[in-house]
């Protein structure tokens, strides 16, 4: 079975439009999100309806419990606490409780998800290096973990020489005998310097990862976040994918 993987759409209805409908066209038996549904971006209840709608498998990312209250914004920058309180106020009550039900690990047969790492998935710390990885493999009892929170693909193997990173792009197939953690990129505002939407296609019976891009309408999210009046780097990064 085919399972699409994708994360931090931060309420960019435009990129989540694209990815979905591309998804509808190939073969896909379920539906994988790695958090981060709410935040920077001007369609948050679009989005969630959307995701909600769809029957995904989700996490929490830290944007969405910070706006359903469950999160403290305070080691957040300034534009992203005002993306924050921007979004709070225009979710309803039920809105903020299906963010704030959203767990912070799921466990499937195979493979976890968790936004940011695995020892400490209420801390949501990047998974930026070996370290935060090796910390990760310790706690994983599943042969892989899917996560997302830094917006860039990304992929750590624990192998015999230890734990390695691997460029994420196009097709890679996984060894049986290794274990790895995936970051399946980011839908909504991936900083990696390509603003395509960014996710993952996951072929559970031979094990191959595909990491996809698609283009998807970046000025009109951008001038949507514009014209809700939330910061306007959260338009101009849209452009750089940074
Ligand atoms: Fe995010």
């Amino acid at each position: 079975m085919r399972y699409a993987i994708f994360s931090d759409v931060h309420a960019n209805l435009e990129a989540l439009e694209v990815v979905l409908d591309h998804l509808a066209g190939v073969d896909i038996g379920r539906y994988f999100f790695v958090g981060d549904i709410v935040g920077y971006g001007a369609d948050p209840s679009a989005c969630i309806r959307l995701l909600a709608s769809l029957g995904a498998v989700m996490v929490c990312g830290n944007h969405d419990w910070a706006v359903s209250g469950d999160l403290t914004t305070d080691y957040f920058n300034e534009a992203a606490a005002a993306a924050v309180e921007w979004t709070k106020e225009r979710l309803s009550s039920s809105e903020k409780k299906f963010l704030h039900g959203l767990a912070l690990v799921q466990e499937e047969s195979d493979f976890c998800l968790v936004h940011g790492t695995l020892d400490h998935p209420e801390a949501f710390d990047y998974m930026t290096d070996r370290h935060r990885a090796a910390k990760t493999f310790y706690t994983l009892k599943k042969s892989i973990c899917f996560v997302g929170h830094l917006h860039q693909a990304g992929i750590f193997a624990e192998t015999s020489d230890g734990v390695v990173g691997i460029p994420a792009s196009g097709s890679k197939k996984l060894d049986k005998r290794e274990r790895y953690i995936v970051n399946v990129g980011s839908v909504g505002q991936p900083r990696d310097g390509d603003p395509r939407a960014c996710f993952c296609i996951f072929d559970g019976a031979d094990r191959t990862l595909e990491f996809q891009r698609l283009d998807y309408d970046v000025k009109r999210a951008a001038d949507k976040i514009r014209a809700a009046g939330l910061p306007q780097t959260l338009a101009s990064r849209l452009y750089a994918g940074r």
